[in-house]
C-alpha cells in the first residue's frame, strides 16, 4: 500500500518521526513541505500523511497555505501527526477543519511531545497555557507503535487536543497571530550576528522560507520571516543570537544537511 507523507520540520523532530513511521509503513515517500510548495503535486496514493510542528497552539503558515493548494477530495484516508512542546491546543482540530473544507477529512490525528525547541525563555502568557493544557501526550519514540498500529488499519483516531480550556485560549492566541502574520514577518529584526559568522550559509539553505541571502558578507534577512528560529538553531559558530536567548536546540538523529532546502 503506498503512502506519501509531507512534512514540514526545522529542528528536526517531524523529521525525525516521520521517517520512523515511513520506516514502520514501509513503501512510503518522504516530502518536504517547503521543497514542493507552489509546485505540482500528485497524490496518486492509498495512504498521505501529514508531520509538522505546533506553531502558536496551530499549524505553522506554511503548512496551511501548502494544504490550501492541493486537491484532496478523492483522499481515501488521511493521517496527522502534530509534534509539539506539550501545548497543542487545537491544532489538529483546525487541520481537520481546512481538510475537510477542501471536501477531504482526517481520519486520524496524534499528538507528540518532543525535545522543547525554543530558543529564549518562554513569556507568562505561554507558561499560563501550558499549566493549563492538560495531560501531556508521549514522545513519538514513545508512541510509534502505536500510531503506527492505527495507520497501518487504516481506522479512524480522533484528533488529540490539549485541554478545553487550553484550546480556547490557544485557539483565540492563534488566531490573533495570524492577523498579526506581518508583524511575524519582521520577526527577523530581532536577529544579531556575532563575528564569529564564516558565512558558510547553513542558515541561508535551512531557511524555510528562503529569507535569508548570504551574498559576500553575513546573513541579511528579507523581513519574510516564520519566526521558526532555524538560522539560530543550525548555525554551526552559534553566531546568531537573539535576546534573552537561552538554549539552541535539534533532534540528535537530524543534521543540518537532512533540512537543507537550496
Ligand atoms: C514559532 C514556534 C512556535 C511554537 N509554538 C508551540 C506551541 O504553541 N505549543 C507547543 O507545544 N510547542 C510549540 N512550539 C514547539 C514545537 O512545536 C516543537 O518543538 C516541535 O516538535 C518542533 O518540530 P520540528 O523540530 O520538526 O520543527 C513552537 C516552536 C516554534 C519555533
Amino acid at each position: 500500500m503506498k503512502t506519501k507523507i509531507f512534512y514540514f520540520s526545522t529542528t528536526g523532530n517531524s523529521l525525525a518521526l516521520a521517517r520512523n513511521i515511513a520506516n514502520e509503513l514501509g513503501e512510503t515517500e518522504l516530502i518536504s513541505i517547503p521543497k514542493v510548495i507552489g509546485g505540482e503535486v500528485d497524490l496518486n496514493v492509498s495512504r498521505l500523511g501529514f508531520v509538522f510542528p505546533v506553531y502558536a497552539w496551530g499549524l505553522p503558515n506554511m503548512v496551511v497555505e501548502f494544504l490550501k493548494g492541493l486537491d484532496l477530495k478523492s483522499q481515501p484516508y488521511i493521517f496527522a501527526v502534530a509534534t509539539c512542546g506539550g501545548t497543542p491546543g487545537r491544532t489538529l482540530l483546525q487541520l481537520r477543519g481546512i481538510l475537510r473544507k477542501s471536501g477531504a477529512d482526517l481520519q486520524a490525528g496524534f499528538v507528540t511531545k518532543e525535545g522543547s525547541n525554543s530558543v529564549a525563555e518562554a513569556p507568562g502568557f505561554i507558561k499560563f497555557v501550558e499549566s493549563i493544557s492538560g495531560q501531556p501526550y508521549g514522545s513519538g519514540r514513545d508512541r510509534l507503535y502505536e500510531i503506527n498500529k492505527i495507520i497501518r488499519s487504516g481506522k479512524e483516531h480522533r484528533p488529540e487536543t490539549s485541554s478545553l480550556p487550553a484550546n480556547f485560549v490557544g485557539g483565540l492566541l492563534h488566531k490573533m497571530s495570524s492577523l498579526a502574520a506581518d508583524s511575524i514577518k519582521a520577526f527577523d529584526k530581532n536577529y544579531l550576528v556575532d563575528d564569529k559568522c564564516t558565512m558558510c550559509r547553513t542558515c541561508e539553505r535551512v531557511c524555510p522560507m528562503a529569507n535569508i541571502r548570504v551574498d559576500g558578507g553575513k546573513p541579511v534577512w528579507n523581513h519574510n520571516c516564520g519566526g521558526c528560529n532555524a538560522c539560530i538553531q543550525w548555525c554551526p559558530q552559534q553566531a546568531i543570537h537573539i535576546k534573552n536567548e537561552t538554549c539552541r536546540y535539534h533532534h540528535p538523529d537530524i543534521k543540518a544537511s537532512d533540512l537543507m532546502l537550496r
